[in-house]
């Protein structure tokens, strides 16, 4: 998400500011800026796009010694200059990292107070708050407690206001904010690598916590009572720090999913039902949905399928993007295509987009980048708030398609009165429990499956229905960071041909989730291992039997036809890393690959 940085010093701000946010790109933006204080006044240079464009707005010979910057993320207001942070009310200049839930209310009553909005942001309203409050009582201190109480949401907050010229403020909530300290130097930063350069030595500040920084850095409790933190020494290189300690961006990734599929339901499930449908696209009038999707993002649209036939009663054909563009299709006016799509950039979507769009159909785009091509010339747009992916291999934003589109599914079938209120009601407290189980999948141990599978450079992936495409997902993960040539197949389908390949230690990733179907798919199993396959199975814990005949088993909760494609898609991704890691690969950015694939 954005990336803040802020320093008080004795050098020129505006380098430090630079480099900070240069450090800070992997966390993912979209436009860029800062704020700095030169000649008495506050000086706000901001670009669109990368840090290049603002470098190439930045005047020569310019000198400060106090300022912030801001990599932004965008979530509410296109990528442009407008929206672009720092923001400035009154006397208060700000950058803001997080979402301000009740920013709509608070913009209500600071335009009932005078003031005047240039962005559509949620964070402008920070800056009027902040100088609202400080007309009232000009404290600065004070402020900051009082502004905690009335923001709802998160954020982690770089402050500068007029009249304390010296001085750089800081709060948060829920968003990341460190404090570097150096002689006669200190900094904020969203995150370590910003300020690697000048200081290894830094403060965890806690979400209660206000910072005040000049040449002193003091911080309060929320009863401004002064408080010691302990200084830590970051230990390790800048790719450390920006992959968290993790390894790769791809295990970061699938590390915060929890937090990605709290962050898309969210806005959906916020006050249960009514926020579901209100919050959702009106689907009355579709006969038939048409979905379209490259890779992993047509895999999510399989899910989809499954479930809106199922629980809402529609007519659903998923395509891949670059066959669905150059083929005859069959629509009417009753036909919406949803388009999915993480970058919101991928050629073959687009192109299928402008098909319909050429048609006069209803196009939905689900799409992770805000105010990408996709979202942009889509009727509608639904985003799926799943945050920045640095690594090539989709693993946050895939899980997140598929809770929008499950979401799709209850909304309809529930509108149709396919799904009766108490229903629908339950489906979403399960969606709640999803984060948790999702966190304890994560952390377990998956390399002990993954040294029996990876030395093989083949591999079946098999299951039925929703099972079938979860394998889908499984087999591209093992393909495009382990390079194991695996194929998902359909169970039933073996015997018509394929079986032959199964030989004695072939391996077998079987999928078994939907109850359904499992006797059948089971049966298939047996047929393989009678053949000498090796089987690893992933099946649910509502599924009564020991399994004793399979070689490796990942034994998931079972929860329901809605959320158990999102838990069940942990193992298959934790295993494609775990045998990439095994096999030495290039994790984050494999051979031949680009994450946004931008031609056709
Ligand atoms: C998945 O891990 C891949 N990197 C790839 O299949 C990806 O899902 C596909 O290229 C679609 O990308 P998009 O979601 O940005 O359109």
């Amino acid at each position: 998400m954005c990336g803040i940085i802020g320093y008080v010093g004795n050098k020129n701000v505006i380098n430090i500011l630079i480099d900070g946010l240069k450090s800070l790109e992997y966390r993912g933006y979209d436009s860029a800026g800062i704020a700095y204080r030169t000649c008495n006044r506050i000086e706000i240079i901001k670009a669109s796009g990368k840090i290049k464009s603002l470098e190439g707005k930045l005047k020569k010979d310019v000198y400060g010694n106090i300022g912030i910057g801001h990599t932004r993320w965008a979530t509410h207001g296109k990528p442009d200059e407008k929206n672009c942070h720092p923001h400035r009310q009154g006397k208060f200049t700000i950058v803001h990292n997080g979402i301000i839930e009740n920013y709509e209310s608070l913009k209500r009553l600071l335009i009932k107070n005078g003031y005047k909005f240039k962005s559509e942001t949620d964070s402008e309203v920070i800056a009027a708050l902040l100088d609202k409050l400080y007309k009232e009582k000009p404290d600065i201190l004070k402020v900051l407690v009082q502004i905690k109480n009335l923001l709802v949401g998160s954020y982690a907050l770089g402050i500068l206001c007029d009249d304390i010229p010296n001085t750089l403020y800081a709060i948060r909530k829920d968003s990341p904010l460190i404090v570097g300290l150096s002689e006669k130097e200190n900094f904020i930063a969203s995150d370590v690598p910003a300020i690697l350069k000048y200081t290894d030595k830094y403060i965890i500040i806690k979400s209660n916590e206000i910072i005040e920084i000049n040449e002193k850095v003091n911080i309060y409790d929320d009863k401004l009572e002064k408080i010691n933190k302990e200084i830590l020494t970051f230990e390790g290189n800048i790719t450390q720090a920006e992959k968290n300690g993790y390894d790769h961006f791809m295990l970061k990734e699938i590390h915060e999913e929890p937090e990605a599929i709290k962050n898309t339901i969210k806005p959906f499930l916020k006050y249960g039902l009514d926020s579901l449908i209100e919050n959702m696209p009106i689907f009355e009038k579709y006969a038939n949905i048409i979905i379209v999707g490259c890779g992993s993002a047509y895999h999510a649209g399989l899910i989809g399928k499954n479930l809106i036939e199922k629980y809402a009663n529609i007519r659903s054909d998923v395509y891949i993007a670059s066959e669905f563009r150059h083929q005859k299709v069959f629509t009417d006016e009753n036909t919406l295509v949803i388009l999915i799509s993480q970058s919101g950039e991928t050629a073959d979507t687009l192109a299928c987009l402008r098909k319909a769009n050429e048609l006069g159909l209803d196009t939905l785009a689900i799409v992770n980048v805000i105010g990408s091509s996709l979202a942009r010339e889509a009727s509608k747009t639904i985003y799926i708030n799943a945050g920045p992916e640095i690594s090539v291999a989709t693993t946050k934003a895939y899980l997140a398609q598929i809770a929008i589109l499950s979401l799709i599914a209850l909304t309809i079938g529930n509108t149709r009165n396919l799904i009766s209120d108490k229903k629908a009601l339950e489906i979403i407290a399960s969606f709640e429990d999803v984060p948790f189980i999702l966190e304890t999948l994560i952390n377990e141990d998956y390399k002990g499956i993954a040294k029996t599978i990876y030395r093989k450079d083949n591999c079946f992936y098999i299951g039925r229905g929703v099972d079938y495409a979860i394998s889908l997902e499984g087999a591209l993960k093992l393909k495009e960071i382990a390079y194991i040539t695996s194929i998902a197949y359909p169970a039933g389908e073996l015997k018509h041909g394929t079986i032959s390949l199964i030989d004695k230690g072939t391996n077998v990733i079987a999928v078994v989730t939907d109850k359904n179907i499992a006797e059948k798919t089971i049966n298939n199993i047996k047929e393989v291992k009678a053949r000498g396959a090796f089987i690893t199975l992933i099946t649910t814990d509502k599924l009564d039997e020991d399994f004793e005949w399979a070689d490796n088993k990942i034994i998931i909760p079972n929860s329901n036809d809605f959320t158990n494609p999102i838990i069940a898609s942990i193992p298959i991704q934790l295993i494609g890393y775990e045998c990439a890691k095994l096999r030495g690969c290039d994790i984050d950015k494999p051979r031949n690959l680009a994450k946004s694939v931008t031609v056709e």
